[in-house]
């Protein structure tokens, strides 16, 4: 990480202790003192959005833009070159940035006056002609300085053909020293291990490395990178953060929503490459890795790709043993009744596309061998809960007799990446009164409460600051993509098979049956995170059995 990544906020009062808020300190949960740390100013650019009039560009780009501008973060030197083949004037395309921006306050508005947006085909060459005329306008107009950041958020399918034709028209290399060209490329990077070697080679013939930024949004989430900073911050954990004391883990990604009006896209995704090969990936790297020997970037990525190295990669018939795939049927969610997956729109209605998954890994390595290691992911399941479940071993000898404390779990840390953000402790404690009944409770750490007031920048805000300044810690690279891949190919492969298996769930539920028997055959089941969020509070709470 650059240093101006973590700067803190600037020159803003601090809620001190003598301050009015100081009554409110609790010693459990000290109050900030400072104010939320900024990112810090970047420099000018163009950035040019491939896939300007698409879903993607409205959702999350041009709001975290819309934010960074309003931070103060984007330099009087920024504008935006939209490209997309949606036939539209600049004018157009500047009423879509305003009512995609609601929000904006007056340093965006002041800057989108001078967005610009060119009509054209990826494969059409007029599209990048134009593209670099525009390019060098701005650099006269605008001051954006020769710094180009490219923004690849079309269909994967154009991905390589647009970095081939940016490279054409001599737009990937940096004009002069101390300029930058930067491409950011969104997922799924691929949909096979062979897809995206041939992608990455076609990126690598327009662009270095160091120039490829692969985005993947889990990276941006705080509670994602608070990972880095509970293991490496803290002496406690790290001593047990091992198979000696470390019987299993859970990685729980669960969606209530449906795939709403991408099923076009997810039949061609499944959970397998929507969310496991990515963001769970990223999430178990960050988890299970060795300690860097620095937060740069390449020390980071290093420990993660040499723990993606040491997940096993199954054969095929391995593959359907270990893995649960699942679709989801109609249900209820929140009491309200919801179609099935072969109901929606654009999916085919005897598609084989699966909205959940379960496997069982393994980590092969001196620290976690013998750890099995859970991932389930879906769609329309009960809640939206993204967590990791760390699970200690039993005592050695139970002193208090069984009766009493059959209430009794073993300890488990839990790192709730959303939604409730926090860490909380599951451990035994004694029950008031007479006997000796021991059960267990729960020890929270609520980010909510503990960095109140602390408003911290939404993950696509981060990515973008972190790729206009240069930071590329929290990016995937080619070896890590590649590594993801690898891991998952198995699986497609199997179950393209006959035999492959796909089982069925009302939504609303927690997936297949047999999800929770490839758990059961480790000893093992499922926990249920909507117990805990609802009965966690940042207060010792009794969890019902
Ligand atoms: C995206 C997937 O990458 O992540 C979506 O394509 C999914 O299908 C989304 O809904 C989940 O992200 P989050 O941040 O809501 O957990």
């Amino acid at each position: 990480m650059t240093p101006e990544a973590t700067t803190q906020g600037g020159g803003q009062a601090a809620a001190g202790p003598a301050s009015s808020d100081a009554t409110n300190t609790s010693k459990a949960h000290p109050r900030p003192r400072s104010l939320p740390p900024v990112l810090s100013k970047a420099p000018p650019a163009a950035m040019v959005i491939f896939g300007a009039s698409g879903d993607l560009t409205a959702r999350k780009i041009l709001p975290a833009l819309a934010r960074l501008a309003d931070r103060g973060v984007l330099d009087d030197g920024f504008t935006v070159i939209g490209v997309a083949r949606t036939a539209w004037t600049d004018e157009e395309f500047r009423a879509h940035v305003a009512e995609a921006t609601p929000e904006g306050g007056s340093k965006w508005k002041a800057l989108t006056a001078r967005f610009k947006y060119i009509t054209g085909e990826y494969n059409h060459p007029e599209t990048f002609s134009t593209l670099k005329a525009h390019l060098d306008e701005s650099d006269r107009l605008d001051g954006t300085a020769g710094n180009r950041l490219y923004y690849l958020a079309t269909i994967p399918s154009v991905f390589g053909l647009v970095a081939e034709a940016l490279a054409e028209h001599a737009c990937t290399r940096p004009a002069e020293g101390g300029t930058f060209a930067r491409v950011v490329v969104e997922k799924p990077y691929g949909r096979d291990l062979d897809s995206a070697i041939a992608l990455d080679e076609q990126m690598h013939a327009a662009f270095d490395e160091g120039q490829i930024y692969r985005i993947d949004h889990y990276m941006g989430k705080e509670t994602v990178q608070n990972v880095l900073a509970l293991r490496f911050a803290n002496a406690i954990f790290e001593p047990i953060w091992n198979r000696r004391y470390i019987s299993q883990v859970q990685v729980t990604v669960a969606e209530s929503l449906g795939v709403e009006h991408r099923g076009g896209f997810y039949e061609t995704a499944g959970a397998l490459r929507d969310i496991v090969q990515n963001h769970v990936m990223q999430v178990l790297a960050l988890t299970l890795m060795e300690s860097p020997t620095s937060t740069e970037a390449d020390r980071v990525r290093d420990e993660k790709v040499k723990l993606l190295h040491a997940v096993d990669i199954p054969t095929p018939d391995e593959a359907v043993d270990k893995s649960v795939r699942g679709q989801y049927t109609e249900g209820f969610i929140d009491g309200e009744k919801v179609i099935g997956y072969r109901q929606e729109q654009d999916v085919s209605p005897d598609s084989q596309t699966e909205t959940y998954l379960a496997l069982r890994l393994r980590v092969e390595n001196w620290r976690w061998a013998g750890v099995p290691i859970f991932v389930r992911t879906g769609k329309r399941l009960p809640a939206r809960v993204t967590e990791v479940a760390l699970t200690f071993r039993s005592v050695p000898f139970l002193l208090f007799d069984h009766r009493t404390s059959r209430d009794l779990r073993p300890n488990t840390l839990v790192l709730r990446i959303q939604p409730d953000e926090g860490i909380s402790l599951e451990f035994g404690a004694k029950v008031p009164g007479e006997k000796f009944h021991v059960r267990s409770v729960a020890m929270d750490f609520s980010y909510a409460e503990a960095f109140a007031g602390m408003e911290s920048a939404d993950g696509y805000e981060r990515l973008i600051h972190d790729a206009m300044v240069g930071d590329a810690t929290l990016f995937i690279r080619s070896d890590e993509v590649q590594q993801a891949w690898r891991i998952v190919d198995p699986y497609l492969k199997a179950w393209s098979e006959p035999g492959g298996g796909m089982h069925f769930y009302p939504a609303g539920t927690w997936g297949p049956h047999m999800a929770d028997l490839l758990v059961e055959r480790s000893g093992d089941e499922w926990r249920n995170p909507v117990i805990d969020l609802e009965l966690s509070g940042g207060r010792l709470t009794e969890l019902p059995q």
